[in-house]
């Protein structure tokens, strides 16, 4: 029988519809030539649906989205809209609704690609960020007192469950494991200051690592992270953190791999409904310019297609990026390519299809 998924899109705003757009062009390419179904739903959501309705994200769309296999998502973001209402009524909703407690952030650099990392190429730049995705400072604890007065206070708490905190670290092991590289598990925290929080995380790490011989570990506080992934990405393998720190880190792992038209990332729940993002925003300035890069977005189906089970089409997917940034992309930004957003999707496809390019 017909493998058949369910697939929820949410392409959003800005640049989000275009690259997604080319995503979706790939993903249905593949689902033809190894004889799988997908079937699209699309959702009208993000700033412009908020915008023109006052519409966030609604239960039933919730409710709709849970019957399907996975998420593929654009952007969420919009420049007339205050920070903090898209994000965290959208992105941040799914990401917590569906449990998706895993943000998945590979760092690679691919051949062809500019690195600012003086020195560095591909064999130094290839690593993962295990991001805790549903806890730590994004659990909204806090509040404010006297708001606007002289006296007001503002508390932000970041909140870490030994729960959490461990099917975490146990995803990340597993993963390391998995992805069979050199087999070294770094924990990022910060125990020399936050002393609660991190003692919790690496007596977790400590603890589960002896389930894990094979696996060498390593700790390192997050600002010297910042430091060596600019110093000396290549000792990286897989890194494991809380939410904030890998939000941040994984900025930076972006620049080193090439820029925000690269990243891509995966929201995991790995008993669930997962969610599949290239990792850079809206960007409003480049939209409807057909310009924008979507490497990042096709490489977030390529993760989807991984999570859901189509391991071969999801590594033909990898093989044609690789192809298309080595040898016909002029540059990655938006703009310099050298080739429209469309016509990269199509270079894309082509690789796929076991042409040579149009
Ligand atoms: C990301 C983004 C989000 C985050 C924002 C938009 C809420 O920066 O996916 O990294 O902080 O997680
Ligand atoms: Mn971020």
């Amino acid at each position: 029988m017909t493998k058949e998924y369910h697939i929820s899109v949410i392409p959003g705003d800005g640049t989000g519809p275009e690259v997604v757009a080319e995503g979706i062009k790939i993903l249905q390419t593949l689902a033809d030539k190894f004889y799988f179904k997908l079937n699209f739903t699309y959702y009208d959501i993000g700033g412009e649906h908020y915008k023109a309705t006052g519409e966030i994200l609604p239960e039933n769309i919730l409710e709709s989205i849970a019957e399907s296999n996975a998420i593929y998502l654009g952007a969420i973001g919009h420049p007339d809209v205050k920070p903090g209402i898209l994000e965290k009524g959208i992105l941040l909703k799914l990401r917590f609704y569906f449990d998706q407690y895993i943000n998945l952030r590979p760092v690679k650099l691919y051949e062809g690609v500019e690195t600012p990392l003086k020195d560095k190429g591909p064999s130094d730049i290839d690593f993962v960020v295990v991001r805790e995705n549903t806890e730590g400072l994004y659990a909204g604890a806090g509040g404010c007192l006297k708001h606007g007065t002289a006296d007001e206070v503002a508390i932000q708490e970041s909140i870490n469950t030994r729960k959490g905190v461990e099917r975490c670290i146990r995803y990340a092991f597993e993963y390391c494991r998995k992805r069979n590289q050199r087999k070294k598990l770094t924990l990022c925290g910060k125990t020399n200051v936050l002393t609660f929080a991190f003692e919790l995380w690496e007596r977790t790490f400590y603890e589960v690592a002896k389930e894990y011989p094979d696996i060498e570990t390593d700790y390192a506080h997050v600002d010297a992270i910042c430091m060596w992934m600019v110093k000396n990405p290549e000792w990286f393998d897989v890194i494991v953190t809380d939410n904030m720190f890998g939000d941040i880190i994984t900025d930076l792992g972006a620049m080193i791999q090439g820029g925000m038209g690269i990243a891509a990332g995966a929201n995991i729940n790995p008993e669930g409904i997962s969610m599949f993002e290239p990792i850079g925003g809206s960007a409003p300035k480049y939209t409807g310019k057909n310009i924008i890069n979507p490497i990042a977005a096709i490489s977030a189906a390529q993760i989807m297609l991984e999570t859901i089970g189509e391991p071969m089409a999801a590594s033909l997917i990898e093989e044609s990026v690789i192809r298309v940034l080595r040898d016909d992309l002029k540059d990655v930004a938006a703009g310099k390519m050298g080739y429209s957003t469309q016509e990269v999707g199509d270079l894309v496809i082509s690789y796929i299809k076991g042409n040579s390019k149009q």
